[in-house]
């Protein structure tokens, strides 16, 4: 088609660009909304999303929660590090596994990124190798396997090898024992390290940044997750929905209004404030608890974490006290 193009008059260049015009048409006539695309394996009545729901903790084990959206900038980073200072101040022994290469957990987590020798790359291109590779951090109680720039190679180094969406499930079996919860904090994108993420996960926190655009990247997410329940982790669920970088403007509380009627009681609240307490904290190496615990982020990331506490311990810590 294309030499045909270059060989042709000017006349017959417009009849072929007609010809993609009618081609445009029927696809467009096509199209199907953002819900078709997702496979319908829930019985409860079909709203815009079908929402599969998380199962409970193994007895004994880690609760492993991947935090994730596609999308970039929405609060990722930032929540993983506040709700797992919380968490551990609470008495819970938490592990943060950074699968981003940008490695932004270990300076919010006060580790020196340079003097670390194993990160998630090692441990999930050599699964035995996570046990040495848990890093003491600012906060008692919270370790950290660090993400660094190597990630990246991760991808082509797995190709050829077999079992690749299921190397930090193996990573992480012998340190479920030892932690009340391991939480995963995601690239925006959906890479294979992402997807061995999801694939050792119980459950998924979603941050939602209230803004234009939100629902969209909810939407691919559900597709993503759908289709690891569907080949790698089928009890693979949503544990909740958290709304970040919230404004009181007309369109953050539209956006959040939508959330809210979408996802109904899987969103936690409140909402996290837009607060630039919380966009310094990382360059002071130290959680928001311990910068400015009393600013509105300092705040919100406080109610909103024991929401998550009475979610995914509601017997208690195994530590309490
Ligand atoms: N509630 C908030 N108010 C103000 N700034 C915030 C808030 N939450 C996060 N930030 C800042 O916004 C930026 C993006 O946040 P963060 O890194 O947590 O997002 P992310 O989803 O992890 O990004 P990425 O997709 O790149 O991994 C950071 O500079 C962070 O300090
Ligand atoms: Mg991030």
């Amino acid at each position: 088609m294309g030499e045909e193009v270059r060989e042709s008059s000017v006349d017959e260049i417009d009849d072929s660009l007609d010809e993609h015009l009618i081609h445009d048409v029927s696809f467009v006539e096509e199209e199907h909304p953002i819900s078709d695309n997702i496979h319908d394996t829930s019985a409860k009545p079909r709203r815009l999303f079908d929402i599969p729901h998380s199962s409970p903790t193994e007895e004994g084990l880690a609760r492993v929660v991947t935090v994730t959206n596609q999308k970039g900038g929405v609060g990722k980073t930032t929540s993983v590090i506040n709700i797992a200072t919380h968490l551990a101040l609470r008495g819970a022994r938490i592990l943060v596994v950074d699968c981003d290469a940008q490695g932004n957990c270990a300076s919010g987590l006060g580790v020196d990124k340079s003097r670390t020798t194993i990160t998630t790359r090692d441990v999930i291109l050599t699964p035995g190798s996570s046990i040495q590779a848990r890093h003491a951090t600012a906060v008692e109680g919270l370790h950290l396997i660090v993400g660094d720039h190597n990630l990246v190679g991760v991808e082509e180094a797995l190709a050829a090898q077999l079992g690749r969406e299921r190397r930090l499930i193996e990573a992480l079996a012998p340190l479920r024992p030892h932690y009340d919860l391991i939480l995963i904090d995601t690239a925006p994108s959906m890479s294979i390290v992402s997807v061995n993420a999801l694939t050792a996960s119980d459950g998924i926190l979603i941050p939602v940044q209230t803004e234009y655009l939100a629902l969209e990247g909810v939407a691919l997410l559900m597709g993503t997750i759908q289709e690891v329940r569907r080949l790698l982790n089928q009890s693979l669920g949503v544990d909740a929905v958290m709304m970040t970088m919230h404004a009181p403007t007309l369109l953050n509380t539209q956006v959040a209004g939508h959330l809210r009627e979408i996802f109904g009681n899987l969103v936690l609240e409140p909402p996290i404030r837009r607060n630039i307490r919380l966009a310094e904290s990382p360059s002071q190496g130290v959680p928001i608890q311990f910068h400015a615990p009393q600013s509105h982020g300092g705040q919100d990331y406080a109610l909103l974490a024991s929401e998550l506490e009475a979610l995914w311990f509601p017997g208690g810590l195994r530590n309490e006290g």
